[in-house]
């Protein structure tokens, strides 16, 4: 059974040309792309994106650096497709996470790793409404 899942390859990730790395492993993983589009996220829709972190004290962080450059973000598609875009991605902090994952091969901070991928099926229904309504 095919799932869907939302990626981005964040405001740091382009800035250091990551953006075709990124969608390398996921075709070589074998996942397809639906959908994908470069932008720069508004205050809303940021904060929208991370609602689950509103209390949380990098919160703030969060959202300035989210909004601070564009970002790529794209719809991805598989079997199991959420879980296996956070297996490529590996662990949120970047120092512990696992060499030949995206994280553990490119990032050294956890507020600047690279990637999102949504962490569950509500999650993933919920991020692709808010990035790609026309989906639905
Ligand atoms: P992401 O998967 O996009 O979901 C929430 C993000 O919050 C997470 O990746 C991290 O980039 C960020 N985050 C988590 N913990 C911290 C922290 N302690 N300081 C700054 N950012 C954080």
């Amino acid at each position: 059974m095919s799932e869907r899942t939302l990626v981005l390859v964040k405001p740091d990730g382009v800035r250091r040309g990551l953006v075709g790395e990124v969608i390398s492993r996921i075709e070589r993983k074998g996942l397809t792309l639906v959908a994908m589009e470069l932008r720069t996220l508004t205050r809303e829709t940021a904060e929208s994106h991370y609602e689950e972190h509103a209390s949380k004290p990098f919160f703030g962080e969060l959202v300035e650096f989210i909004t601070g450059g564009p970002l790529v973000a794209m719809v991805v598609e598989g079997p199991r497709a959420i879980e296996a875009f956070r297996s490529l991605a590996g662990s949120t902090d970047p120092v512990s996470a696992a060499p030949g994952t995206i994280r553990g091969d490119f990032g050294l901070q956890i507020g600047e790793n690279i990637v999102h991928g949504s962490d569950s099926t509500y999650s993933a229904d919920r991020e692709i409404k808010l990035f790609f309504p026309e989906l639905g």
